[in-house]
């Protein structure tokens, strides 16, 4: 028996990075997983549900049709996300609506799609995949910090909302990790060995996160594993 035997997991943007390796891991741990992605095929040996998560009627049947597959949910991991690079004046408004409704608005229509099903789940979690950039100022990141630091936000308030109704939400906030993702930054910059040197030099550990499991890419932070005690505050019950 493994700790998730008999947790069925959905990935988003598990086709690709982060995504992948989690959804990989989860079902390495014993976990069923089904990956939504709005790419053309999904990893091998997963369900696998496309949807583009700007698309709400898109995203509910394909949600239905992962739990269906799955025979429930348990487990939702909200990861997909986009880049954009630039400071504050340096976006035309259709790019930040474009970022901010897949970072975010996606985000939420997964979650609305989803939140049924992990409603009759005894131990229902989700977990966003947030950013550094949520929390520290990164130079030419502005509109995809402000979409991460939305996902933040937006994590505590929904951690507080579905506590009563028994779901636990949190985020994770990677560094820079080597997906494909840094390989698309690197492929635009002028220089993208030296592009590279700074990515990694900027990490205190001196590399680049990796998306594999153990990747020992966790310190100076901590967990809390305090019942919300620390970020959330509900109503007192009259
Ligand atoms: N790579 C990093 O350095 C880094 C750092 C911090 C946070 N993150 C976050 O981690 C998450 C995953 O990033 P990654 O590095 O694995 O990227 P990635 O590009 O390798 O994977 C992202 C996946 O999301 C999918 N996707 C993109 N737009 C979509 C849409 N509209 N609908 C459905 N699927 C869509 C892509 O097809 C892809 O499979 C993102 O939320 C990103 O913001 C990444």
């Amino acid at each position: 028996m493994s700790g998730l035997d008999g947790t069925r997991a959905l990935v988003t943007g598990g086709a690709s990075g982060i995504g992948l390796a989690t959804a990989r891991r989860l079902a390495g741990d014993g976990a069923t997983v089904a990956v939504l992605d709005v790419a053309d095929t999904g990893p091998d040996g997963l369900p696998y549900v496309r949807a583009d998560v700007r698309d709400d009627a898109a995203v509910r049947a394909a949600v239905a049709e992962a739990v269906a597959a799955l025979g429930g949910l348990d487990v939702l991991v909200n990861n997909v996300g986009i880049g954009a690079q630039g400071r504050v004046e340096d976006n035309d408004d259709d790019t930040w609506h474009r970022v901010l409704d897949v970072n975010v608005v996606g985000l939420v229509r997964v979650t609305r799609a989803a939140l049924p099903a992990l409603r009759d789940s005894a131990r229902a979690a989700i977990v966003n995949t947030c950013s550094i950039a949520a929390t520290t100022g990164l130079p030419d990141r502005a509109l995809y910090s402000a979409s991460k630091g939305a996902v933040l936000s937006l994590t505590l308030a929904m951690a507080a909302d579905l506590v009563a109704d028994g779901i636990r939400v949190n985020a994770v906030n990677p560094g820079t990790v080597d997906t494909p993702w840094v390989g698309r930054l690197l492929d635009v910059a002028d220089d993208p060995a030296a592009e590279r040197a700074a990515l990694e030099a900027r990490q205190p550990h001196g590399r680049l996160v990796s998306a594999a499991p153990t990747a020992g890419s966790t310190t100076g932070t901590w967990l809390a594993v305090d019942g919300g005690m620390a970020r959330v505050r509900v109503r007192a019950k009259n």
